[in-house]
């Protein structure tokens, strides 16, 4: 029954996508997936470690789903960022990769169990 180890590793390696990696491809994933911006790569990675359940849920952030904030406000604040609170990523991500994010924000669903 030496089957139980390869399940522990499995279990091992999905720890370290929950940190927040800089632009670091996971071990395993398939070449040629970095090249589009992969919202919700991106989102678990960049902000999750702030806005909880990929912003289902509040965490250093406020919960993002269900937001009754407009686009421009949202736009706004991932551009800008808070002081103090969180980063400004208006360096980071152009019109058209805040455009997904807002569209990651508005599609948000409870998570099934
Ligand atoms: C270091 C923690 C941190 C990170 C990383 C972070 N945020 Fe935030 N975010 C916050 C905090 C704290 C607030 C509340 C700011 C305030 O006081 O208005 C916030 C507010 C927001 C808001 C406005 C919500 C509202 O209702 O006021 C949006 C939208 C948002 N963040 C999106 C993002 C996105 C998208 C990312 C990733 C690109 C991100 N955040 C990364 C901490 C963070």
């Amino acid at each position: 029954m030496k089957f139980r180890n390869l399940c522990l590793a499995v279990v091992g390696g999905s720890l370290a996508s929950a940190l927040p990696a800089m632009a670091q491809p996971a071990p395993g994933t398939p070449a040629g997936q970095t090249s589009h911006l992969d919202v919700n790569q991106l989102f678990a990675t960049t902000c999750g470690w702030c806005h909880s359940d990929g912003g289902r849920v509040a965490g250093k952030g406020p919960q993002l789903m269900n937001t009754k904030r407009s686009d421009d406000f949202i736009r706004y604040r991932i551009e800008h960022g808070k002081e103090g609170a969180m980063p400004a990523f208006g360096s980071t991500f152009n019109d058209a990769d805040i455009d997904k994010i807002i569209h990651y924000i508005r599609a948000l669903k409870p998570e099934q169990p």
